[in-house]
């Protein structure tokens, strides 16, 4: 599906409550389903995404009761044995944390994935699992993951790269292991699978940037997912960039492991404000007031301000070529293992559009400030997170531009473009 998008509109103005975390309702599914009773998760996502986790779940006999965003989980802490392949859509999420769940279960089963996540990289979690005792087979280290639960034994992990899904997915296998597992990362990502296993009763901590975990049994929870602070991320752009906006962004989860967006923001000199900040099931949540910013200036993006903002990079090129200045982003290789080649996808629409940017192997560099003419058609490249950048990038474009592909947005946020419709005045 193409969609257009042009400035026929004053300003962005108004209220939009944030749509649920995609990274907590992934492991509100899968962590309920390995807990005996019953969980209630409240405010689940409607992306296709988490729910790739809950249709794998179901696949091995967890029961779930879903009305609206409310979802009752009936477990009985044991998975059964899947009677078909596994299916995870397009997301990384729940086919590394589910290798490392599954490698500890008595059965086989085979994990697979659409296009896009058949050809990203599997050697960053079939590696440690194998160190820990799993038995997996696959193709060059790419999905389709052939696993035979096996016993698995606690190691001591050191990452070369910072990954919360290869955290979690150690983690998770190291819940099913004989003996500590403990990994450590370069710069701690986001911590989510630690917040929620301790509150689900796992013998587990952290110190730093390294985590602790042993065998233990896990309690059903009742938790209320917050809103996505990277859904947030094309609200807060769009609130600085075009002219006379004022938005108000309520429930956004301000973990500080995923906030790296908004000391980009604050470096670039951008108006916003945290208000009421308040905890939520163990996490930090508030509301973001963003305003439009006329002199925004330019900032370096690199080290452990990466894994805080790994999803908004594409959108931050997009402020970026709205501040004076040049900004280095680097350190982010990372970025083209994603759903698509993040790097080269988000330069060469951004660059179709006008702006000065250019690739290097581990990042870009944008030359600001300059005008998008629009006036084309952009390619989404079937990435949720590029089509939405491009979008916020056609609010601002001097002619309309055409989205290809843009039904992709459906993975993370199926509301997204009803809410950039109400706030438009
Ligand atoms: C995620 C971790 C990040 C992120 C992804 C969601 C998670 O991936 O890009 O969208 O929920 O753990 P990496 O761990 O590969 O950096």
């Amino acid at each position: 599906m193409k969609i257009s998008v042009k400035k026929n509109f004053k300003s962005l103005n108004g209220e939009i409550i944030v749509p649920p975390d995609k990274s907590l309702s992934h492991r509100a599914i899968l962590f309920s389903s390995l807990a005996s009773g019953k969980s209630v998760i409240k405010n689940f996502s409607s992306g296709k995404d988490p729910h790739s986790s809950l249709d794998v779940c179901r696949s091995l006999g967890v029961n779930f009761d879903i009305k609206d965003d409310r979802i009752v989980v009936n477990s009985s802490g044991k998975l059964a044995a899947p009677d078909k392949d596994l299916y995870c859509g397009n997301s990384g999420t729940t086919m590394r944390l589910m290798a490392g769940i599954l490698s500890g279960q008595s059965f086989l089963s085979v994990l697979c994935g659409d296009e896009s996540l058949s050809s990203r990289p599997m050697k960053r979690i079939i590696e440690p699992l194998k160190l820990m005792g799993a038995d997996i087979k696959s193709d060059n280290n790419r999905a389709p993951l052939e696993i035979k639960g096996s016993h698995l034994f606690g190691v001591t992990y050191n990452s070369a790269i910072s990954s919360a899904q290869v955290k979690s997915c150690v983690l998770l296998a190291g819940l099913h292991a004989e003996g500590e597992t403990v990994f450590s990362e370069p710069y701690l990502s986001r911590n989510h699978t630690e917040i929620m296993l301790k509150n689900m009763g796992a013998d587990i901590f952290s110190n730093g940037n390294t985590v602790h975990i042993k065998k233990s049994k896990l309690s059903p929870i009742e938790i209320e997912i917050s809103g996505d602070i990277s859904s947030t991320a094309y609200f807060i752009v769009a609130g600085l960039i075009v002219p006379n906006s004022q938005i108000v962004l309520k429930n956004v989860n301000i973990n500080p492991t995923r906030t790296g967006i908004l000391d980009v923001v604050k470096l670039m000199n951008g108006n916003i404000e945290i208000l009421d900040q308040r905890e939520v099931c163990s996490e930090p949540v508030a509301d973001i007031k963003v305003s439009y910013s006329q002199n925004l200036r330019s900032c370096t993006i690199s080290g452990d301000l990466i894994p805080k903002l790994i999803d908004e990079i594409p959108v931050i090129s997009l402020l970026a070529t709205q501040c004076d200045g040049q900004t280095i982003i680097s350190d982010a290789q990372d970025l083209r293992n994603k759903e698509s080649d993040r790097i080269s996808s988000t330069v060469s629409e951004l660059k179709k559009l006008g702006a000065d940017i250019e690739e290097t192997p581990d990042g870009m560099v944008i030359n600001g400030k300059s005008f998008l003419s629009g006036g084309i058609i952009v390619d989404s490249y079937r990435d949720h997170r590029l089509a939405m950048t491009l979008y916020v990038a056609g609010l601002i474009s001097q002619k309309e531009i055409s989205i290809k592909d843009f039904e992709w947005v459906n993975i993370s946020f199926p509301e997204f473009e009803r809410l950039f419709e109400n706030l438009k005045v």
